[in-house]
């Protein structure tokens, strides 16, 4: 943590520059879909994409070639100037802190784009330090810029430090808009042994007891198992991290585009663990993560019907009933009111969720 006064903690890094949020807002973003603004091809689908997608995020660091990296840039700027993003967000994601690219990124983007821009993605973070640092230079190109809002600013959790560091890197600065897990860069940082993007892998599992006749085991016998979630443990940690400081957690990418099934399990379980979105590498993946970071119809019908039976029992939301056979109390109502206020922002951006989250009857 920073040696600051609580008191400096919502001034502005430079003089001019926009007061900081005090509150994240929760827009949802359940897709952040990622392009190549030095991809002619990709970038001129970029317009027809606004209201398909939460969120829009030109790329600048990996993915993008040495050679291009000025091209990206100068792509994005173009590109955000260009097109009128309507209830779809403008993300980056700027080169790594460490690379010759990044000083001229954000010196670039904040003045030309700034005003569009929601929010910057900073890879690599290894601590509250990387953050500092970037919350301050973007004070001050905002000051020089006139901006009236500040950019917000999400991290890539993709380093062995940003894992032990992370609560400090979700608490460095006001700006803190979430964190998304980067398990390829994570991987590699930790010397892990997988070299898929993401997923499970096979190799990675446990197997039950083998089965025993008279108490002798059958080790010659076919036993069962399951595979485990490599990534369960640093999703987890991300999510208390960011819950604790009032930010967003996301899945980051899934690599394997052609295995929609194994892309869907990933992100689902992303969703159940507290998280708000993933990102999409394909436009497959858009439909995959508006689907599974959407309250099923199921799950919000039967959030309604807790709050209304909690509310018809007039304890302004303490007491307990029972639906179905099943305890509800004080603690499950905030569990259905997390679903149900999730169901409402959603349905303000998404015409077909309106509908069908309108349609559900409740009977308590
Ligand atoms: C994403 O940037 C990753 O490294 O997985
Ligand atoms: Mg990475």
């Amino acid at each position: 943590m920073s040696g600051k006064s609580a008191k400096d903690f919502f001034r502005p890094l430079a003089v001019g520059a926009p007061e900081p949020l005090r509150e994240i807002p929760a827009r949802p973003s359940r897709a952040i879909h990622f392009f190549d603004p030095s991809n002619e091809k990709m970038a001129a689908k970029v317009p027809d994409m606004v209201g398909t997608v939460d969120v829009l995020l030109g790329n600048l660091e990996d993915a993008v070639k040495a050679d291009n990296k000025v091209a990206a840039r100068q792509g994005l700027v173009q590109i955000a100037k260009g097109t009128s993003f309507g209830p779809t967000q403008l993300w980056t994601r700027i080169n790594a802190l460490d690379s010759p690219w990044v000083l001229d990124d954000l010196t670039t983007l904040v003045p030309e784009i700034g005003d569009r821009l929601d929010v910057i993605m900073v890879p690599k973070v290894q601590g509250a330090e990387d953050i500092h640092y970037v919350d301050r230079i973007l004070a001050q190109l905002e000051a020089k810029a006139g901006l009236e809002r500040p950019i917000l600013v999400h991290a890539i959790l993709e380093t062995a430090r940003g894992v032990a560091n992370v609560e400090a890197i979700c608490g460095a600065s006001p700006r803190m808009q979430g964190i998304s897990l980067g398990p390829a860069d994570l991987a590699a940082d930790r010397r892990m042994k997988t070299t898929r993007v993401g997923g499970g892998h096979p190799g990675y599992l446990v197997r039950d007891d083998p089965p025993r006749t008279d108490g002798v085991a059958n080790l010659e016998a076919t036993r069962a198992t399951y595979l485990q979630d490599l990534w369960h443990y640093t999703i987890a940690r991300m999510v208390d991290a960011c819950a604790m400081h009032g930010i967003y957690p996301y899945y980051g990418p899934f690599g394997d585009i052609t295995d929609v099934v194994a892309c869907e399990d990933q992100f689902r379980n992303a969703f159940l663990l507290g998280c708000v979105g993933a990102w999409s590498l394909h436009p497959k993946q858009i439909a995959i993560a508006n689907k599974v970071f959407s309250p099923s119809v199921e799950d919000v019908r039967h959030a309604r019907r807790v709050v209304a039976a909690m509310a018809a029992l007039g304890g302004g939301g303490t007491g307990a009933v029972m639906l179905d056979g099943k305890m509800e109390d004080d603690a499950s109502l905030k569990q259905c009111l997390v679903m149900v206020e999730l169901a409402e922002q959603l349905a303000k951006i998404d015409p077909v969720l309106e509908q069908q989250y309108a349609a559900i009857e409740v009977d308590a």
